[in-house]
């Protein structure tokens, strides 16, 4: 990258995560620590399209490490993904003198910076959503607040369920990765989690775990079903048919994406967004800033969108020994 970068824009894409305000707030600040000028991109790639922006000075970020959600709001933009409408996304960072484009997201926002890189806009990555389902990153903002949200309301059904005796089926976010329900599902001590890593046998990783769970004296049951692994509705109404028991079902839905970010969040978050802004200032571009093994690195877009992240498996396999073992024979 040969021109020195002196304005850039941030903007946020795709499902919010907690954590990314402080992510802006980050990004504004050490833009003004290098010597530059931060805009804010509302509405993600839309909002490039149609120029809504507005000025990121210190003012306009107090407060809000600490703010669930976005103040730059987010979209996900079926015009971006047309030449005209990132031809149009070029022409709003020529007008407003962008030299270069913090997107803050997960692969499908990164997606979108390599093409806007491919037509000459300087581009970095920050991975935010709660999935943690970003190949190229160990850890994705967001996810800890999520799994804690989630943690909480489990801990409240749990208070109920053993009220009543009754059997709990949790559906949990994560879209095709179960990243949040096992996690979730290690610190609840489900009694079993249902992801879609793992393919279910209904039998063993259900049934027969409740009947162990109702043998070592258990009269509740969590079960924690990953979005991804089917519907908690259906798992609800194949407990009753198998067992005969009566279990009451909740969707956590989007309440998980809400709530304050906790301090690995914001921690992160600031981490990431400083590091973005710096590659710019050292003359830097084309990245998504990651975490791999503790430290922040940074991988060309490219290569982190190829990169695959495995759950680990033994995570699961810690599931199964401590949450309902079978008695010994
Ligand atoms: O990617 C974040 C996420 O919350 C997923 O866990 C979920 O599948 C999806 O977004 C929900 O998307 P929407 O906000 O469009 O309902």
């Amino acid at each position: 990258m040969d021109k020195k970068i002196k304005r850039i824009g941030v903007l946020t894409s795709g499902g919010d995560a907690p954590g990314m305000n402080a992510a802006v707030r980050s990004v504004a600040k050490s833009a003004i620590h290098f010597g530059m000028e931060c805009v804010g991109i509302r509405r993600g790639w839309q909002g490039l399209i149609n120029s809504d922006f507005v000025i990121l000075n210190n003012d306009a970020v107090r407060h809000i490490i600490g703010r669930g959600g976005t103040i730059l709001y987010t979209a996900r933009s079926e015009e971006f993904m047309t030449e005209k409408g990132r031809e149009k996304a070029v022409g709003t960072c020529k007008v407003l003198g962008l030299d270069g484009i913090i997107a803050i997201g997960g692969d499908g926002t990164f997606r979108g910076a390599l093409e806007l890189s491919r037509l000459g806009v300087p581009v970095m990555g920050i991975p935010a959503t709660i999935d943690n389902d970003i190949g190229c990153s160990n850890y994705t903002i967001g996810f800890d607040t999520a799994c804690n949200t989630a943690i909480d309301c489990i801990d409240k059904l749990r208070d109920t369920m053993q009220s009543h005796e009754r059997c709990s089926v949790v559906e949990v976010m994560g879209r095709h990765a179960g990243f949040l329900a096992l996690y979730v599902g290690i610190a609840v001590g489900a009694t079993c989690v249902l992801i879609p890593e793992h393919e279910v046998n209904f039998e063993e990783d259900v049934v027969q775990r409740i009947q162990n769970a109702r043998l070592s004296g258990i009269t509740n049951f969590t079960v924690v079903v990953a979005e991804g692994a089917g519907s908690a509705i259906e798992y609800g109404k194949k407990i009753h048919e198998a067992l005969g028991l009566d279990p009451r079902v909740t969707v956590l839905g989007h309440i998980q994406r809400g709530g304050a970010p906790t301090g690995r969040d914001r921690e992160t978050a600031t981490r990431m967004g400083y590091y973005a802004v710096r590659a710019f200032a050292e003359g830097r571009s084309g990245s998504v800033i990651c975490t791999q093994n503790g430290s922040i690195t940074e991988i060309p877009i490219e290569e982190a969108l190829a990169m695959k992240k495995n759950l680990p498996m033994i995570r699961y396999e810690i599931l199964e020994a401590i949450s309902a073992p079978s008695m010994p024979k």
